[in-house]
């Protein structure tokens, strides 16, 4: 299964796309996560890109194109993978064209209010990057991580200037691949206000595990 992962910050890509990269056995890819842990390496691109990301824009096409390009290639990304958040842009699924074909893309469709309380109550752990919510997804102890028991933190770009900055930024860029990939015959849109459990049910329906 080659998957994308589309929709808005905070409808729950990585969330659904950790389960189901659990329950297939598949890699879950995400840009952004490649690009939070260059910036806490402090790597050459993670200090290019640090501002950028913290203010809620895109990094560049090239850049976050090349790198995808390069995780696909690892030997465990030959049967399957689930990218989170990559392409961004009709450049980026242009280019990621080039290297790889896709089974389909999986729209996370969700109001602008979900998004804005799924983002400004979201916690994430910066040492094994578990992700919560203050109120949807509560770690056992308030704050502390269940996984690594880390203390959990608010993301840079969850702050309510960078949410505003986000959205405009999705709607500018991010939502024209949906008719992009209407076009290619590649779109799935599901619902994705349900609660985590239930959209991973109706996604095992979409796929089967036989199939
Ligand atoms: P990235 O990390 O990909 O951020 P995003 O797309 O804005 O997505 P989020 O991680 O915010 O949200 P999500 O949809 O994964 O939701 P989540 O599951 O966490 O990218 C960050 C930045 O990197 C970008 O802004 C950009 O600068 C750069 N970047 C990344 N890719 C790029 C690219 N291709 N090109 C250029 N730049 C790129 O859930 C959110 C919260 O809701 C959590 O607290 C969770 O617990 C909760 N939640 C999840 N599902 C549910 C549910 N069903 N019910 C209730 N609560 C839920």
């Amino acid at each position: 299964m080659k998957l994308v992962f589309l929709g808005p910050p905070g409808a729950g890509k990585g969330t659904l796309a950790a389960e189901v990269a659990k329950d297939y056995g598949i890699p879950h890819i995400s840009t952004g996560v490649m690009f939070r842990t260059a910036i806490s390496k402090h790597t050459s691109l993670g200090e290019k890109i640090k501002k950028i990301i913290d203010s809620g824009a895109l990094v560049d096409d090239e850049t976050t194109a090349a790198l995808v390009k390069e995780r696909l290639s690892a030997a465990d990304a030959r049967n399957g993978f689930i990218l989170d958040g990559f392409p961004r842009t009709i450049v980026q699924a242009e280019m990621l064209k080039q290297f790889c074909t896709l089974d389909a893309v999986i729209n996370l469709d969700i109001s602008d209010e979900a998004v804005v309380e799924r983002l400004s109550g979201r916690r994430i752990c910066p040492s094994c990057g578990s992700n919560f919510h203050v109120s949807f997804m509560k770690p056992q102890t308030d704050g502390i991580c269940d996984n690594c028991h880390s203390m959990l933190i608010i993301r840079e770009d969850d702050k309510a200037d960078a949410i505003i900055k986000r959205i405009e930024t999705y709607r500018a860029q991010t939502f024209p691949l949906i008719e992009f990939y209407r076009n290619e015959h590649l779109l799935i849109t599901v619902d994705a206000q349900p609660a985590p459990s239930a959209i991973l049910e109706n996604f095992k329906k979409l796929f089967p595990h036989n199939l």
